[in-house]
């Protein structure tokens, strides 16, 4: 999701803040911290391990491997890629999911045609190998988000406040149809991916129409029944997917983030007002949809707020499998949810609530992943505790569990079951003392070390006396990256410990500048004047084990196009962030992932042209087809290299 200085503002949700209660004072343990902080400053710049500087986990290199010459910075209307690698369109907003399916028909399309055709502002993507359970990485699934709509540059002739008034039904129900989520076959020839249109797994799923079903401590609660459904189970669709993840049993997980620009109406009365102040639902919609669609009318059907918020599970495999809404991980603005398996065989489930001042949650399952029985896997995520996060500033971290009846979740602060705990997540981890952090966006275990990197995107609203251990710069204009260090039990990580260690692992900005006060790694100030980073929001990992951070921002925090980073985790190198991607104008890239081999990343390349006073009929570039009668489109795209090598190296 874009930063709020662009065209239309439609998802500008993250220029709010909606935590009152628990802006920080700095306590004595942050003062600490950030003395103790000062102090390793000199010892981290000239190479000794600090804060920044501890090689903890299990390293997965010997030296520098990421070779590839650094791409450089760029505002301009297409994309750049470090010399030797090339860049294929792969799939756009508009284009036809299944052979026959109509055509892209621009400032025109229909519902029913958007609901067979590609969705637009592509997120998330994973790329699930076929067959099932093999490790192929030329022929896939390709399962893509559809975060949002933007009205100025989806339909000719409107702003996005003309819009707001004048949309029509049919345009409302396009809108619905153009979010959710894609399920496409790809497979590779050579070096170029296409799009399998026969495939029988190819699937939309949308924001208007898919039928899901809720489950875990919250499906069924009263407060999720409505006149349409009062069974409280059953759910019309999916909003606003971010970023997400895939589970080890195949199935992928996407992320209902801001959910709260979808609600018209009066939010200041009625029983859900204060939860609706909680979560930043104010009747500001972004979209017309409320006036022909009641649900979407916060007076008319209060509990529809309560659908979403969730993450769904997908399971891509089986066309005609329910989307389920799993309740057990809490309703917030999830950006993500990532899985890594414990020592033990629980599952850990990691997620960022990306709004400023908000928490970083993991989610642990009850029972063991069974590999050998898939079935066996379906209801794991209906069972389990649910954390928030809190970081001492003696590098520790404590995961707190948001269990009813346990500390103040109790119905004398308004909470009379689990479910209720899950609804209002957000106030539950208020009660516990987690620690508010600066947007938490991608929340991701590296799966070459165990070790968890939550990325900050950035928080321009943070005060200096709101500073924390985790979030120590107040205005944070540069965002930053921390790792989180779990225990190792029988030589693997715990990820269902509720003690950890964290570490910084990047501050944003650059470190020539020392009003910035940027950092990389062990090794600060060895990144070049290309590498430095702003506004990093979602990661991947490559075989090797090097984080890519892709970024959503820096067009306003550092003047040029949002980019594609790549560093080592480990070693001298380690933090070192070197540019290698650069987005056209006015998008921001999400949905890194690599296929098993290393040897393609897929991009998504969303809202292009999303600039101020950019439109439909006069937008800032028309990326990715450059033709006069057709609009800029999202698009994910697929990067290898020319020689056919590993990506990076
Ligand atoms: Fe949709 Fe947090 O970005
Ligand atoms: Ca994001
Ligand atoms: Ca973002």
């Amino acid at each position: 999701m874009q930063d709020p200085s662009h065209t239309e503002r439609t998802e500008d949700s993250d220029d709010t803040v909606s935590n009152e209660s628990t802006l920080p004072a700095i306590t004595d343990l942050m003062q600490a911290r950030l003395t103790r902080r000062d102090a390793l400053k000199g010892m981290a710049a000239a190479g000794v391990y600090g804060l920044f500087g501890c090689a903890t986990s299990a390293p997965q290199s010997s030296g520098p491997s990421l070779t590839f010459t650094e791409s450089g910075r760029f505002f301009d209307e297409t994309h750049h890629v470090a010399p030797g690698y090339q860049v294929q369109t792969l799939i756009r907003w508009g284009d036809p999911m299944h052979a026959g399916a109509p055509a892209f028909r621009p400032g025109q399309q229909t519902a029913a045609e958007q609901e067979q055709q590609f969705g637009t502002n592509n997120d998330f993507m994973a790329f699930m190998p076929l067959p099932r359970g093999s490790n192929s990485s030329t022929r896939g699934l390709l399962c893509v988000s559809h975060e949002y709509t933007l009205s100025a540059l989806m339909w000719p002739g409107v702003t996005a406040a003309s819009h707001l008034k004048n949309a029509t039904r049919e345009q409302c129900e396009t809108e619905m149809a153009a979010h959710g989520h894609a399920i496409v076959e790809i497979e590779r020839s050579g070096n170029a991916w296409r799009a399998v249109l026969d495939s029988a797994y190819n699937r939309r799923i949308t924001g208007g129409s898919t039928v899901m079903r809720a489950a875990g401590p919250a499906a069924g609660h009263p407060r999720l029944s409505t006149r349409a459904d009062v069974s409280g189970t059953r759910i019309i669709g999916t909003l606003n997917n971010c970023a997400g993840g895939t589970t080890p049993w195949g199935t992928v997980l996407i992320a209902e983030e801001n959910i709260q620009n979808y609600f018209t109406g009066e939010a200041s009365k009625g029983r859900e007002a204060a939860a609706w102040k909680r979560y930043g639902i104010a009747g500001q919609s972004r979209y017309a949809w409320g006036r022909y669609f009641d649900r979407f009318n916060l007076n008319r059907e209060p509990n529809e707020t309560n659908r979403f918020g969730w993450i769904v599970e997908i399971d891509p495999y089986d066309p005609k499998s329910v989307p389920v809404k799993r309740t057990a991980l809490g309703r917030f603005r999830h950006e993500c949810a990532t899985t890594a398996v414990s020592h033990d065989g629980r599952v850990a489930v990691y997620s960022g609530d990306d709004e400023r001042m908000e928490y970083v949650y993991k989610f642990v399952t009850r029972d063991r992943f069974d590999a050998a029985n898939p079935q066996a896997n379906r209801e794991l995520l209906d069972h389990g505790t649910l954390y928030a996060a809190r970081f001492e500033a003696d590098g520790t971290m404590h995961w707190l569990p948001l269990v009813h009846g346990e500390g103040p979740l109790t119905k004398a602060n308004g909470f009379e079951n689990q479910g209720d705990v899950m609804i209002e997540a957000r106030r539950a981890a208020d009660l516990l003392g987690a620690t508010p952090m600066d947007r938490p966006e991608d929340v991701e275990p590296n799966p070459a070390t165990g070790n968890v990197y939550v990325v900050c995107t950035f928080n321009e609203r943070r005060q200096s006396d709101q500073v924390n251990p985790a979030n120590p710069r107040g205005p944070n204009r540069f965002g930053h990256i921390i790792e989180i260090i779990p225990p190792v039990v029988d030589g693997k990580p715990d990820q269902t410990a509720v003690t950890c260690r964290w570490e910084f692992f990047v501050m944003g900005g650059d470190p020539r500048n020392p009003e910035h006060r940027a950092r990389y790694g062990s090794s600060n100030g060895a990144v070049s004047a290309t590498g430095w980073i702003a506004a990093p929001d979602n990661v991947a990992f490559d075989p090797k084990g090097r984080v890519w951070i892709s970024t959503d921002g820096q067009e306003d925090s550092a003047g040029f196009s949002d980019s594609v980073y790549a560093a080592e985790t480990s070693g001298p190198q380690r933090g070192v962030t070197r540019c290698f991607f650069s987005s056209p104008r006015g998008a921001e890239i999400c949905g890194p992932t690599f296929t098993p081999d290393g040897k393609t990343l897929f991009l998504a390349i969303q809202h292009p042209a999303d600039e101020k006073g950019s439109t439909f009929d006069k937008p800032s570039t028309r990326w990715p087809d450059f033709k006069p009668d057709m609009p800029p489109r999202p698009a994910v795209v697929a990067v290898t290299r020319a020689d056919g090598g590993d990506i990076g190296s």
